[in-house]
């Protein structure tokens, strides 16, 4: 087994974010935040300790992901989705987030653990793909278009 020191110090190396969770009524609020999770959200830990960690969703509560992952901690099932969250600047990034479920001995929820990846770049180039791909078979459509003007 892993001792409890170099597994703190293993997750506050990491590259992503890692959070863990505490269930209180209807939230889950944050017992730790790693030092990767406060520089991609700009969030210093003393400042949402004991959040529900929604508040980095701003306004934007209306997506498909959410809806997932609302029905996935309801049932202490694990989930992954990608959704749009707001740094404390206001400067929005694309998080992959991954939430597990951990239970206890007697099969009880102790915890929930988010991580949290910056995929904002993925996001955009593959948003960059989908314009072109309707742009090529756009311009497609019109030249079969203009081969059978030419050969009336
Ligand atoms: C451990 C954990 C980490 C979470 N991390 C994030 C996060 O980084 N960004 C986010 O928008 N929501 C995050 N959530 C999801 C929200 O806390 C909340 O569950 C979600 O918004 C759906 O519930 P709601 O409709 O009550 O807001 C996390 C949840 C858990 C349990």
């Amino acid at each position: 087994m892993i001792n409890a020191k170099l597994l703190q110090l293993v997750i506050e190396a990491s590259n992503d974010g890692i959070v863990v969770a505490e269930q209180e009524g209807e939230d889950n609020i944050l017992i730790y935040a790693n030092p990767a999770f406060q520089q991609l959200t700009g969030y210093p830990s003393e400042d949402i300790l004991y959040q529900d960690c929604r508040f980095l969703q701003a306004d934007d509560r209306d997506q498909a992901g959410l809806e997932v992952i609302r029905e996935a901690v309801r049932s202490q099932k694990p989930c992954r989705q990608i959704i749009r969250n707001y740094r404390k600047d206001g400067s929005s990034f694309w998080n992959e987030l991954s939430i597990t479920p951990v239970f206890n001995e007697g099969d009880q929820l102790t915890y929930f653990i988010g991580i949290q990846k910056n995929v904002t770049e993925q996001v955009e180039a593959l948003e960059r793909v989908t314009a072109l791909e309707a742009e090529v078979a756009a311009l497609r459509n019109e030249l079969t278009q203009l081969k059978m003007r030419q050969t009336e």
